[in-house]
């Protein structure tokens, strides 16, 4: 008798949709005034060459975990969806100082459903839009029902106050979605993708200019990054990937509500959205004015701003597009979450 070779049982999902986002930010406003008291640099330098205003750093005892803990309760209550009817959650992020046991697992024990399937994942700034593309691919293929994605990151743990190149950029925060069910498809295809001769653009590893200034071990990584190539590349490559992104979900710029991009300088996203001829009708997130460059957590800390701002916003069309160290970048079309 010979064994059957298929018959395999297989499983079909459902659409899939945005149902609620999160976000939480520390109470710890820094100005550039504060900033630049270690680097050679000015208020007015900042504002031109980024567009920061403002950053929120975290307090020394608020870690990575609280942080997600508060994005993620903020995405639930507003998704109205209860953390038990969550199976999976995605954590991305840079700055959470352990390999394992993951974050993911020790935030579904701090929510109050230990037996979630979790795990975190690493693609730096756009880790967020990695996991929304996981996440609709989880939905849709009946893997899961209810996925949580929150990007996090507490950069201020990792920053060189006196490199010149950084200490100005990056900051602190969480933002969460949780993904469901949805009778049309709320989530477009995912253009994702890597340019992985580049991958000394943007780097975390130990730092000789902390050592130098007195970082107490001298090991301790600290980021670090060639803003120009990083700026150029994205200048060049990711508005090509947005169109790509529009294209895929078959949506017009016009038919787009709100524009989405990681936050990582004011004047990628101008230029970016030129690029892409949006129209003027086009909503543009500029949240790193009081955010700073947020890593994993820009894209969902800015949505939420966005539709606070901006609440005729729930349910249009946003084009969300990450990018960052790797360097890695992801964007999707999503149908931004219903009012709460
Ligand atoms: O999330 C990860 C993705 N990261 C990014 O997307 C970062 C992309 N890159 C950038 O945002 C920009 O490259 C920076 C904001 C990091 C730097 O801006 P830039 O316009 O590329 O500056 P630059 O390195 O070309 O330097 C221009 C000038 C130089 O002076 P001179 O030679 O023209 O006199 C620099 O010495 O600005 C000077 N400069 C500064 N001045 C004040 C460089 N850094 C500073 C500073 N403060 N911090």
């Amino acid at each position: 008798m010979t064994k059957p070779r298929t018959g395999i049982k297989v499983r079909t999902g459902t659409n899939s949709r945005i149902l609620g986002v999160g976000a939480y930010q520390p109470e710890r406003i820094v100005p550039n005034s504060e900033v630049i008291e270690k680097i050679d640099s000015s208020d007015e330098w900042i504002r031109q060459r980024t567009g920061i205003e403002t950053r929120h750093f975290a307090a020394a005892d608020e870690s990575v975990l609280d942080m997600a803990e508060a994005a993620c309760r903020q995405a639930l209550m507003r998704a109205k969806v209860s953390m038990e009817q969550i199976d999976t959650v995605i954590l991305a992020s840079i700055t959470y100082p352990f390999q394992a046991p993951s974050a993911a697992t020790a935030l579904i024990a701090r929510l109050g459903n230990p037996k979630a399937a979790a795990f975190d994942i690493n693609a730096a700034c756009a880790g967020f839009c990695y996991g929304v593309g996981m996440a609709n691919d989880f939905v849709r293929a009946g893997t899961s029902q209810h996925v949580l994605v929150v990007g996090v990151e507490k950069l201020s743990d990792f920053l060189d106050p006196y490199d010149r190149g950084t200490a100005f950029i990056f900051a602190d925060g969480a933002g969460a979605v949780v993904i469901g069910p949805s009778d049309e498809p709320g989530i477009g295809p995912t253009i994702w993708g890597a340019d992985a001769d580049s991958r000394d653009a943007i780097l975390m590893e130990p730092s000789w200019n902390a050592f130098r200034h007195g970082a107490p071990e001298g090991v301790w990584p600290n980021i670090s990054q060639k803003g120009q190539t990083v700026f150029r590349w994205a200048v060049f490559s990711m508005s090509k990937a947005g169109l790509r992104t529009l294209e895929a979900a078959g949506v017009t710029p016009d038919q787009l509500d709100a524009f989405i991009p990681h936050q990582a300088n004011v004047r990628i996203i101008e230029s970016m959205a030129r690029e892409m001829k949006l129209p003027e009708s086009v909503v543009i997130a500029r949240d790193i004015r009081t955010s700073g460059n947020t890593s994993a957590a820009s894209v969902p800390i800015a949505m939420s701003a966005l539709l606070t701002e901006h609440p005729e916003l729930h349910g249009g069309l946003a084009l969300l597009i990450g990018y960052g160290a790797g360097l890695v970048y992801a964007g999707q079309v999503v149908q931004l979450p219903p009012k709460p």
